[in-house]
């Protein structure tokens, strides 16, 4: 109920109402409705293969939905061609990195300079990532697995996103850079972002969403301010599938 009064109150930077989608056959949506308020961190947490990173490009246009609408203020991302989310302040950093091998990281943030009134200069993404400073040079195929998180990071902010989808930024990676991962959020958080981060690990969704959506089977199950939740074990049983 608080959640129901909060959202009648609160703007929404992306509404996702009933989305559908399939491969082949195979129907993996079922119905996603979720609001993602402005400049807050909403986290999706699931387990493998419920359906997250299909959410998450549905909503980037790489997988086209089968029903339902995603709206980035009074515009249905559904139908428009994948090229124009850019143009609506949308960002991805995928599952898995997927940097550029062959071009540099100097390369990679080419946009930086180009997006007119872009506070992600270079030089900013440089002194947020001092790292990636020293190796500017080097083609991204080089970088340590770490190295290449932070990029495929910088290179979503040089865009000059407004939302930014975030398909577990942590996975594999070292305790500390978890630790820089979760400043970089709330750094950007407070920037005025608003983030969708999907995670797998709980106790970092809980250590910096200010929202958590539980994603189930293709479906949104539940959605809770981090405020409002006092029983972790419950909502962990909630997403392994116990006691239900
Ligand atoms: N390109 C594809 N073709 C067919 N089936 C797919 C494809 N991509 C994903 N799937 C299937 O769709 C379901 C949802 O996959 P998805 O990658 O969205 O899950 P996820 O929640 O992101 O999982 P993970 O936590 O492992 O990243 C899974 O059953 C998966 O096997
Ligand atoms: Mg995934």
């Amino acid at each position: 109920m608080a959640i129901e009064r909060r959202a009648a109150t609160e703007q929404a930077a992306l509404s996702i109402k009933d989305v559908h989608a399939h491969y082949g056959s195979s129907h993996v949506l079922h119905g996603v409705t979720l609001a993602v308020p402005a400049r807050k961190v909403t986290a999706i947490v699931g387990r493998n293969g419920v359906g997250k990173t299909t959410l998450v490009n549905t909503i980037m246009g790489i997988v086209p939905p089968t029903g339902g609408s995603i709206f980035v203020g009074a515009t249905d991302l559904v139908g428009l061609p994948a090229y124009g989310r850019g143009r609506l302040g949308l960002a991805l950093v995928p599952q898995g990195r997927r940097v550029f091998r062959s071009l540099t990281v100097d390369e990679h943030l080419s946009l930086a300079k180009s997006v007119a009134g872009n506070p992600f200069t270079r030089e900013w993404l440089f002194g947020l990532f001092p790292r990636l400073q020293e190796r500017r040079a080097a083609l991204a195929r080089t970088l340590s697995g770490g190295e290449q998180s932070m990029l495929a990071i910088a290179r979503a902010l040089s865009t000059n996103p407004g939302i930014l989808l975030m398909d577990e930024p942590t996975e594999g990676l070292a305790p500390l850079l978890v630790d820089a991962v979760r400043k970089i959020i709330v750094t950007i958080r407070d920037m005025g972002l608003s983030i969708l981060l999907v995670e797998q690990n709980l106790a970092f969704a809980l250590s910096v969403a200010d929202r958590v959506a539980v994603m189930k089977r293709g479906a949104i199950v539940q959605v809770c301010e981090r405020d409002d939740i006092d029983d972790v074990g419950a909502l962990s049983n909630l997403i392994l599938g116990k006691a239900e």
